[in-house]
């Protein structure tokens, strides 16, 4: 019988010398090449050892030609949607794509004039805001209402927004990246239900969903029944299995219609594929052994951030989203006043570089966003840090 593999999160692995955006970026965004990076949303933690593995064979033979979209590819993925995410999913609903955001790109491209408007909730990830700047299109921004110390869904303003001519297409982030929020099967009814009757397309970016923290469960749209017909779902392997330099991500269209016009679009950009090794990556990681590094994954990173949280809440005048999902926490530095200053407080006094909130959009101005998957001794060091610098103060 095999032996269960017991992975170390502890361990502190070395970067240096990979180029790595988190470290290499340092200087050119935060003004030191020495301060402690806790803003890309990538792990400081291993790639399990099985998925190099399969890497390191695909690269003993020495040719990298062109790859076709192998059934080993679409197996995988139908397995994890099924198995992880109790959601049935057709193997010609799948396309390929280097990334979520190419996705989300295409997307714009495909369900959006030219003079149209995109619709988001915000604070959301940046790109949902320039990938529709860069695309010519306008954002049409709906602030998330903070409720209880996490986000819920303004209804009565989105309707608005959805009722509006020019928007054609909501960009969901679910969960939600920054606040780790959950979305319910009730709230994404009602939200798709908006959408259905104002003919708008929904795209669902589920790049976090593997990543929950139980009691919470992950819903994903594509098990939302009044859905069906408007939605696109977006995952990778990224953010689970850290991988994201291997371009490795997916998207799931149960429509044939919407499906056709998204991979029309894609077409044209010449993006609808994979790399080979994101190819092995995908259906190396999408596994019963993925899903088994994956449960202990998720189990430190709760840790990680529940004692983040925990720490952090020893400032009172700091007010900090508990996450149900996402190994990020985000949280509310205004009371300390202008967010250029916090900034470079970060840096000086604790050494930390954070994520700012203004990336999210504006609804995020003064808000700061910690990445918890580092190894717990380093990151609780430096959120020790941030308290000493900001208590009393
Ligand atoms: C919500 C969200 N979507 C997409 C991405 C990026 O995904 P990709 O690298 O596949 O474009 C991130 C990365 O932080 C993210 O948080």
């Amino acid at each position: 019988m095999d032996q269960k593999i017991i992975y170390d999160f502890d361990a502190v692995v070395s970067r240096e010398g990979t180029y790595a955006e988190k470290y290499d970026a340092r200087e050119r965004f935060f003004g030191s090449a020495e301060v402690e990076p806790f803003w890309v949303a990538d792990m400081d933690l291993p790639t399990p050892a099985f998925l190099v593995e399969r890497l390191r064979e695909r690269i003993e033979h020495p040719m990298f030609g062109y790859t076709e979209q192998y059934d080993a590819v679409f197996d995988a993925i139908m397995w994890w949607m099924r198995n992880q995410h109790g959601a049935e999913v057709a193997q010609n609903s799948i396309s390929l794509s280097p990334s979520v955001v190419t996705s989300i790109s295409m997307a714009i491209q495909a369900f959006t004039k030219p003079t149209g408007s995109v619709a988001v909730l915000s604070p959301v990830y940046g790109p949902f805001f320039s990938c529709t700047q860069l695309n010519g299109r306008t954002v049409a921004d709906v602030p998330l209402l903070v409720e209880q110390g996490r986000f819920a869904i303004d209804y009565e303003s989105l309707e608005e927004v959805l009722t509006r001519p020019e928007v054609s297409l909501l960009l969901l982030c679910n969960p939600q990246n920054p606040g780790g929020r959950v979305w319910s099967m009730e709230e994404l009814d009602q939200l798709a239900v908006l959408c259905r009757d104002n003919e708008v397309v929904l795209f669902s970016d589920e790049i976090h969903s593997d990543i929950v923290y139980p009691p919470a469960r992950h819903n994903s749209l594509l098990n939302v029944e009044c859905a069906r017909d408007i939605v696109l779902m977006a995952h990778s392997i990224g953010k689970t299995f850290n991988t994201s330099g291997l371009q490795s991500s997916f998207t799931i269209i149960p429509d044939p219609g919407l499906r056709s016009r998204f991979r029309a679009a894609q077409g044209r950009a010449h993006a609808g594929d994979v790399n080979l090794l994101g190819k092995v990556a995908l259906a190396s990681a999408l596994s019963p052994p993925g899903a088994d590094y994956k449960q202990q994954l998720v189990a430190y990173l709760h840790e990680n951030t529940r004692q983040v949280c925990e720490r952090l809440q020893q400032l009172e005048s700091v007010e900090v989203m508990v996450p149900e999902a996402t190994f990020l926490v985000w949280c509310d530095f205004r009371k300390y006043g202008r967010w250029q200053d916090i900034f470079k407080r970060l840096i000086k006094e604790a050494n930390v570089a954070l994520s700012g909130g203004t990336f999210f959009g504006p609804a995020g101005e003064g808000w700061f966003r910690v990445n918890c998957a580092h190894p717990r001794s380093q990151l609780l060091a430096a959120v020790d840090r941030m308290v000493t610098a900001f208590s009393g103060k």
